[in-house]
This record gives C-alpha cells, structure tokens and sequence, in this order.
C-alpha cells in the first residue's frame, strides 16, 4: 500500500520530540508489511540540502501568501517529500517559535502543510505516485483529512494520530477562510472550540480512523482528566479509536552495537558497568554507593520534573546519585541546578540537547526516571529497558503499557521489568525511589530484573503490523 504521513518532524531531519523518532521510524517499521511511506514534512532551513535525488513534483503559485514546491529526495532510507514555502518555513527561530515566543502564522504554516498534502494525497504528485491513505500526524496534520472531506479526497483514505493531546492548533474563528474552510467548519461538529477553532479537533471529527500512541492514553483520552477538553470528541469517535504503542528503532537503540558507548548486552554487563563509571566521570560526581538514577527529558509541567526535585532529599540520603539532561521551562532548569549546589558529589545537570550525551546516559544508568503527569507513550523508559537501565515510572500513558511494576507477585512471577507508581506526586515518587533503593542492593535479583528488561519487547515488528492492519481495514 502507498501511505503518505504528514508531520511537522522526523528524524533525521528535524526533531524537538519523540513525534520526530516515530515518523521517522514507522516508514522502515512498515517496508517489510509491504508498505510504501513517503513522509511530507516543511523544508525549514538545511532541509533541502540533506536530500538526495532531489525532484519537483508538486507547485502552487500562491499557498498561503506565496509561492511554494514539494520536492522529493532521499535521506538514509527514507523517501521524504520537503514543501518548500520560504514566507512559511524559512526562519532563522526553532521550528514552531523563536525567542519572541510561537510565531504568530504557525495556523497558516501548517495549513499549507496540510494542503499540499492533501493535494498530493488527492492527485498524486508528479511522478505519479498516488497514496491510498493519507497518515497525519498531531494538531499540525489535522487540517489534511479535513481538506480531503472538504475539497474531495479522490479515493484516499485518511487517519491521524495523537502524539499529545496537549497541543491542540487553537486559533481565532476570524481565520477560519483564512485557513482555506468553510463555514460550515465552524460547528460544534467541526472545529469550533469554545468560540475559537482547533485543527485538532477537526482532524478528529473528518480522519477515517484516529490512533494514539498506546492503549492506555487511547482510554485515558475518552476522561476529562486526560482529554484536555477534547475528551466528549474522542469518546464519540470510540469505534474508530486505536491505541498502538511506538516501537524503538533498534538500528539507534541498542546496547550491543552502540557506537557512542561501551557495548554490552544480557550476556555479558561488563560494559554497563564500565558506561556507569565513565558516566559518573563525565558528570564529575563522587561516589554514588546506591542506584545511580539518570533523567533525559524536555523539562516542562508534563514530564513531573517538579516531583523529581520534592523527592530528591531521601533518595541522595539512601545512597543514590542523579544525572540528568534536559532543557525546557527556566524553573524547573533552576530547581535541578540547585539540587546539584547542594549535591555536588551526587547530582548533577546538563542543559542542552545532545543525542550523544543521551545515548551515555541510558548506557551507564542504574535506573531512568520517567515521573510524568501524563505520558502518551514515552520513548525513554523503552529506551531504559533495551539497555538494562531500570525505569521507574508513573503508572500513567504508555509507560503503565510497557512497564511492568516489581510488586512481590511479579517478582515471584519472574514478570518485572521495572518500578511504577501511582499517583503521580512526589509522595509516591519518593516511595517509588525507596523501592529502587532496595531492590538494588539486592544483587541477585537486581540482575535477574536487568537482563528481563532487556529482553522485553519494545521493537517496531507488533506495532507496525496493527498500522497495517488498520491501513488494511480503511481501504477494503
Ligand atoms: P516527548 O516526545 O514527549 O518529549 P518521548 O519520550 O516520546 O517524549 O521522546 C523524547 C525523545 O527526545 C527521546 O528520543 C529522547 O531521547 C529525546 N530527548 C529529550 N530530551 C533530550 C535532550 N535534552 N537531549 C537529547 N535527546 C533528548
Ligand atoms: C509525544 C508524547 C510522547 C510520545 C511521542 C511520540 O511527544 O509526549 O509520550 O512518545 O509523542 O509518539
């Protein structure tokens, strides 16, 4: 089948979330099912140049207030369609906002993602490669299964997926022909939004069939705790509803050919042990007698950093050590850093963004923390169990679906691959971190429950055969 995924990241291109290792993942996931991905992104700036074979096959002379081209190349193994639209996507900020904050046309940038998508998705571009289901991606896919509803879809099927239903394309009802819709897209049935539109929720209401990134954040999004408003929505949409969790892409994640660290594997964990110290190194900490515990995360409300730094006191008295990078909100960069004043020997924090210093990290910890308020799925805690790296996190999302809590049952059961609890405040933290504590200077079972981890499955093979199946029943 030919499916064209429409996204605002992927990996290797442009990244600021695990949004960007899915879809860059999922075309190599679903190669062997037979499946023929193109991914469609916008050709910020550098784009263009990293694709190979680069050809036009798609152009509008006006898209959104000026001119714009698709042009589709290679990069590694994937076949990525680039909209190059240089009043939309050439900036010298981030993707999505620069120091001044969101930019204020991101609507309209995405828009004419979603346009172009939809054309090609339609029409097919000029190679004659027509897809037969249309793949978006988040609040800024949402307007392509909507334009395939309104402008005529030539047959092509549509879903969407959920990344993160906190990100909802929220926008003024006065750009609604700006946005290229009509007004009988302004109901409570489309996008209307308490008086305002969201892209989001008019991809939920027109895609053929929506996914989330697990089947726990699948129920939790029908609740008004999870649903961030958009929960009435999801729930009328029930049948169509699908959580599949994200797989890791092994070519990236796995300890036994890791070229940025030490390899090792269930076999033989000498080289952990030699990841940990030069970890420990590296981050110029003392001693860490108890689990060295490792965080690598966006640092915002979601991810429960907060909690981290209410629960740290017990957790450095018992023996432990945290090393952690991250970057996000200013307080919550501030709160870590004074953790690491106070503890120089034990804690310590790099703000930044670096894969390299990502992959030292998962390599050498002890534990990886994933304390978040809300998780769709969470790539790091799969990331922990390929790597032996203990996770320990809340019982919420995707991380209650690919954790299995160490209780004595599923100790005795042979069945534990980590620590979870529940709720989510520092109170359970901080009991979560005891249990990791004793459990692991209890050597024997420690190792038992290390080398369970890494045998779990977390690969991309059981996920991208539920895509295909789902591709599967949309255009029988
Ligand atoms: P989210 O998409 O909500 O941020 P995920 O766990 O799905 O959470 O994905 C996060 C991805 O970003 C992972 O691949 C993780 O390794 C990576 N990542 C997050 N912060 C950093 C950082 N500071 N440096 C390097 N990689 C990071
Ligand atoms: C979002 C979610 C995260 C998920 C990722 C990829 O960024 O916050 O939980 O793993 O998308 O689907």
């Amino acid at each position: 089948m030919r499916i064209l995924s429409v996204a605002s990241e992927c990996v290797p291109l442009v990244k600021t979330g695990g949004l960007a290792d899915v879809v860059g993942a999922l075309p190599g996931a679903l190669a062997p099912l037979g499946h023929d991905m193109r991914v469609m992104i916008p050709a910020y700036p550098g784009i263009l140049e990293k694709l190979r074979n680069r050809v036009e096959i798609w152009a509008d002379p006006d898209l959104f207030g000026g001119p714009a081209k698709a042009h589709l190349g290679r990069v590694a193994d994937l076949d990525v369609i680039a909209l190059d639209a240089p009043h939309l996507y050439r900036r010298d900020g981030g993707i999505y906002a620069d120091a001044g904050g969101d930019y204020p046309d991101n609507p309209e940038r995405f828009a004419a993602l979603c346009w172009a998508a939809a054309a090609i998705a339609r029409d097919g571009g000029g190679d004659g490669w027509t897809p037969d289901i249309l793949h978006a991606h988040d609040w800024q896919g949402g307007l392509a299964p909507a334009y395939l509803h309104y402008h005529g879809s030539g047959g092509t099927r549509s879903m969407l997926t959920i990344h993160n239903i906190a990100f909802q394309g929220i926008t003024g009802a006065d750009r609604l022909s700006a946005l290229r819709l009509p007004p009988e897209a302004f109901d409570k049935e489309a996008a209307e939004y308490w008086g305002n539109l969201s892209t989001l929720k008019l991809g939920l209401v027109k895609a053929d069939a929506i996914t989330t990134v697990s089947p726990t954040y699948a129920e939790e999004l029908m609740r008004p705790e999870f649903g961030m408003g958009l929960e009435g929505v999801i729930a009328s949409r029930a049948k169509d509803l699908h959580g599949i969790l994200n797989g890791v892409d092994e070519a990236i994640w796995s300890p036994e050919h890791d070229d940025a660290i030490a390899p090792y594997s269930a076999r033989s964990l000498k080289g952990k042990a030699t990841n940990r110290a030069r970890l420990i190194a590296e981050f110029g900490l003392g001693d860490v007698p108890g689990p060295l515990a490792i965080v690598v995360s966006r640092l915002t409300w979601q991810k429960g950093i907060d909690l981290l730094a209410e629960a740290l006191p017990d957790f450095i008295a018992a023996g432990g050590g945290l090393a952690m990078l991250g970057s996000g909100d200013r307080d919550l960069e501030e709160a870590m850093r004074r953790a690491a004043h106070i503890w120089p020997d034990r804690v310590a924090v790099r703000v930044g963004y670096d894969e390299p210093l990502a992959h030292r990290l998962i390599a050498g910890g002890d534990a990886v923390l994933v304390p978040s308020r809300f998780e769709p799925c969470g790539l790091t805690q799969m990331y922990g169990l390929r790597y032996g790296t203990i996770p320990v996190v809340a019982a919420t999302g995707g991380l209650n679906d690919t954790v299995i809590g160490a209780t004595p049952a599923s100790l005795s059961a042979k069945a534990a691959t980590g620590i979870t609890f529940h709720p989510v405040d520092h109170i359970a933290l901080a009991g979560a971190l005891r249990r990791l504590v004793a459990l692991h200077a209890d050597r024997p079972v420690w190792t038992t429950m290390v080398k369970r981890a890494m045998k779990a499955d977390v690969g991309w093979h059981g996920p991208a055969a539920r895509y295909s199946e789902i591709y599967g029943n949309l255009t029988a």
